[in-house]
């Protein structure tokens, strides 16, 4: 549904965007993550055919973006990052005026306007001008207007911010009911945003792309072993050592009561002789317990390596 193919974009001398190559298949609900002028905005406003890339491709809902993004503007629904707002209209009027920028025939506006109020829950508003509404409900109008014409692709660029936690947990729900019909693609620099709503990430920073799969698989592969920690009554450092010298132990660490086992991948059938170890050592064993890698930490690892030979171009 998605093809981007080798796309950068600068503006004048600064790179924004770099050789992104990426695709996103039909249904499919795809997170691009990353933090503050990573290149997401642009990446988006290149997909909807909105602005013209410096080199590359982008093939959406089967129309290039460069030559025919008339076609695309008709197939993409566009959140963009500050919604225009129309202070001074109706809920309904303006959806309404969308409803016929999208060239949506006028014997079917009602419809579609109808639709769209009801998926975003815009019922009791619907009368209210758009300046009154809370940041929560403007955001809904601009969902809204994302959906009137019910595009296959919809792309929205961060469409949370801002928002408080009831409204966070509702916005998410309705994009992801939005998916397997749509195929949607939203922006966040934050992580739970995407673990909660999409399927697959691609991180991105400094306008590269430095990690695409799946959140489960993202976070396995990144670890680096096998990560323990173990809570104990003495942890005198004899007996700590004597957890080093078995076979398979990548790391031990040891912070007051506190000891972390990194165990090297494939070697975790050694956890049975860590504790055995740690009890005949006389070290007390109170806890084990396995230590998960976040995405939290992924995130930062793919995010901040860069960022230290690189100079912050936001
Ligand atoms: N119109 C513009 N003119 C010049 N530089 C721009 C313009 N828009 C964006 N940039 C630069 O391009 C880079 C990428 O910006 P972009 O807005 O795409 O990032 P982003 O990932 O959306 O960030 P954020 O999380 O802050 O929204 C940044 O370095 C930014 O300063
Ligand atoms: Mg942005």
């Amino acid at each position: 549904m998605i093809q981007v193919s080798h796309l950068t974009k600068m503006y004048g001398p600064r790179t924004a965007v770099q050789d992104l190559s990426f695709e996103v298949k039909s249904g499919e609900i795809v997170g691009f993550l990353g933090p503050n002028g990573a290149g997401k905005s642009t990446t988006m406003k290149v997909l909807t055919g909105l602005m013209p890339a410096t080199s590359g491709t982008a093939n959406v809902a089967g129309f290039d973006v460069f030559e025919k993004p008339l076609e695309v503007k008709r197939n993409v629904g566009y959140l963009p990052e500050n919604p225009p707002v129309y202070s001074e209209m109706q809920v309904e009027d303006y959806l309404d005026f969308a409803a016929r920028l999208h060239q949506i025939p006028s014997a079917a506006t009602k419809a579609a306007v109808a639709g769209a109020i009801e998926k975003t829950g815009l019922g009791d508003v619907r009368k209210r001008l758009i300046g009154n509404l809370s940041k929560g409900y403007r955001q809904r109008v601009g969902l809204a207007q994302a959906l009137l014409h019910n595009p296959k692709v919809l792309i929205l660029d961060e469409p949370t911010v801002g928002l408080d936690p009831k409204q966070i947990i509702e916005i998410r729900q309705l994009i992801k009911s939005l998916g397997g019909e749509h195929t949607v693609i939203l922006s966040s620099h934050i992580l739970p945003e995407v673990t909660a709503t999409c399927e697959r990430i691609i991180v991105i920073n400094r306008g590269k792309i430095v990690a695409e799969d799946t959140i489960e698989r993202l976070t396995t592969r990144l670890k680096k072993g096998l990560i323990y920690s173990m809570t104990v009554r003495n942890p005198q450092p004899a007996a700590i050592d004597s957890l080093r010298r078995i076979p398979g132990i990548k790391a031990i660490t040891a912070e007051g009561a506190r000891v972390g086992i990194e165990i090297a991948p494939g070697a975790e059938e050694i956890r049975d002789r860590v504790v055995e170890t740690a009890v005949k050592a006389g070290l007390g064993v109170l806890e084990f317990s396995a230590e998960r890698v976040s995405l939290e930490d992924v995130f930062l690892q793919l995010t901040t390596i860069e960022n230290e030979t690189t100079t912050t171009g936001a």
